[in-house]
């Protein structure tokens, strides 16, 4: 980041792995990465005054068929996110369209925060795309979307984008690869 050009970050990182990664706001520790841990990476920087916010989750070694589901329905919550957001839309209506599909899968429990918010020259700013908010996306904001499961004990998965919102949909300002990756 700092190579093409950020003055700082825009929060501190968070790498999460294994059970830690079952908590969106996780602090370091000492563990050691291992064989079947998902870790979460969600960074950012501010450049020329603005926040830039994404987030990655990979697999160490192999997924097993829970982990493949989990990773598979986030992954599929947040593609319908994305294909749905456009401008006119309340934040509550695009939450709902990745919410509902998390729930289909049996995880609703497991995705305990809003589905993405606005950024700008603060990494969190209104409107949010959340299940309280019933304020409408205009073209031009900017938004993330970030849907997760997050299951204690087990841990968890959260794709972010960050998107420019348009009248006919949204221009995706993140470009990084987001099937599963296992390392
Ligand atoms: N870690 C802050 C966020 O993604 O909203
Ligand atoms: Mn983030
Ligand atoms: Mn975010």
């Amino acid at each position: 980041m700092k190579t093409h050009g950020a003055e700082n970050l825009s929060f501190e990182s968070i790498v999460a792995s294994g059970p830690n990664s079952a908590m969106p706001h996780a602090m370091p520790s000492g563990r050691k990465l291992e064989k079947g841990d998902f870790v979460t990476m969600d960074f950012g920087c501010l450049y020329q005054g603005y926040c830039s916010d994404m987030t990655r989750t990979v697999m160490i070694g192999k997924a097993n068929d829970k982990q493949k589901e989990i990773y598979n329905t986030v992954l599929e919550a947040q593609l319908a996110a994305l294909d749905a957001l456009k401008g006119g839309m309340r934040g509550c209506d695009v939450d709902k369209v990745a919410r509902d599909i998390i729930a289909k899968a049996g995880y609703g429990e497991y995705f305990g925060h809003g589905l993405g918010h606005s950024v700008g020259l603060y990494i969190h700013e209104e409107p949010r795309l959340s299940m309280l908010c019933k304020e409408t996306i205009l073209p031009n904001m900017i938004e993330t979307v970030e849907p997760g499961i997050y299951v204690p004990g087990f841990g968890g998965v959260r794709i972010e984008d960050m998107v420019v919102v348009t009248a006919e949909g949204c221009r995706n300002l993140a470009h990084s690869p987001k099937e599963l990756i296992e390392l």
